[in-house]
């Protein structure tokens, strides 16, 4: 078993359900003394690995018969990744989970869509975890705004957005590396709830305790703060991406897979703001 972008959302928490039953498995992370300290557990082979490097592939797949694959965001080519697809595959790779995005088998411009269409022609065993926007992403690019301006500040304007928790997405993507999910298919993975921006700063105002204040950028704007923030272009380009073109309605789709497959509720954002509260909390230290 492999895990790649093991120091990821996804990545880690699927990791910590391999630790959890101990299951040994192969990670690769461009930094592999990151990942060991991560979760220092012999359990885990920590390889170095870059999917912009062909020279790294050789020691990662040895051996390999599952994969999770994730496309890192800041690759803006899809180039690299078949790369690796014909390396997995020569090495023996049999299956590959897939870290998808929601709405995929409908824009085949998409760098995900492209992958999807490799694994299959190359004949993989496959799950494409489809997902719609995490929920940690408000860990992400939002946390400065949140914490220092009480701002969310998400190009999205009043789309609704069916928000998944990426633990549920790693717990399904866990199932589905255990054959616990119907092989070769693509599963929708949603949360049970689509809310827009300002109902996200509602539920993070009252678990908060502070006021934050969408202020619905546009694009531009979006893109000039990402890049006072030192984001690269193509990084800030992509997420702004992602959050402009929930406005055509794709996001809002709610899906029942994910419940399905977990025999539970999918986490809602209130649980998920509960759960990460301190970090959304600028503490008195930082206040000095
Ligand atoms: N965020 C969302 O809302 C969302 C929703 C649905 C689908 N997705 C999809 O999920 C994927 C990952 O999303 P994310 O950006 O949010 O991920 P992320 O959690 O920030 O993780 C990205 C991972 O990619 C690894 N990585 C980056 N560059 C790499 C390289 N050159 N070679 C090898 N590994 C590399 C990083 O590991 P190291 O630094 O350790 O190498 C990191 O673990 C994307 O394809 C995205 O479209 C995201």
């Amino acid at each position: 078993m492999l895990i790649t972008g093991v120091t990821g959302f996804v990545g880690r928490e699927l990791a910590g359900w391999f630790l959890d039953k101990g299951i040994p498995f192969r990670s690769a992370s461009r930094h592999p003394e990151a990942a060991r300290l991560l979760f220092d557990d012999p359990l885990i082979d920590c390889k170095q690995f870059d999917f912009e490097n062909s020279q790294s592939y050789g020691q990662v797949f040895d051996g390999i018969k599952s994969l999770f694959l994730t496309r890192p965001t800041e690759i803006k080519h899809v180039e690299p990744i078949i790369e690796t697809l014909y390396a997995a595959k020569e090495a023996g790779v049999q299956k590959i989970v897939f870290l998808s995005v929601l709405g995929a088998e409908r824009m085949s411009f998409l760098p995900h869509r492209k992958i999807e269409k490799k694994i299959i022609s190359l004949g993989f065993d496959y799950t494409f975890l489809r997902a719609s926007s995490f929920m940690q992403d408000l860990l992400k690019s939002q946390l400065y705004d949140i914490r220092e301006r009480h701002q969310l500040n998400i190009p999205a304007g009043s789309a609704e957005i069916s928000f998944i928790d990426s633990r549920d997405v790693a717990e399904i993507a866990f199932l589905a590396l255990m054959g616990k999910t119907p092989v070769n298919d693509a599963v929708k993975l949603t949360g049970k709830q689509a809310l827009t921006c300002y109902q996200v700063a509602d539920i993070l105002s009252e678990e908060i305790g502070e006021e934050i204040k969408y202020v619905n950028p546009t694009k531009y704007q979006f893109l000039q703060d990402c890049y006072h923030r030192g984001y690269s272009s193509d990084f800030a380009s992509q997420l702004a991406n992602v959050y402009t073109s929930s406005k055509n309605g794709i996001s809002r789709r709610i899906s029942l897979e994910a419940e399905k497959i977990l025999q539970r509720e999918p986490r809602y954002m209130r649980e998920f703001v509960r759960d990460y509260r301190n970090a959304f909390i600028k503490r008195n230290s930082d206040r000095a």
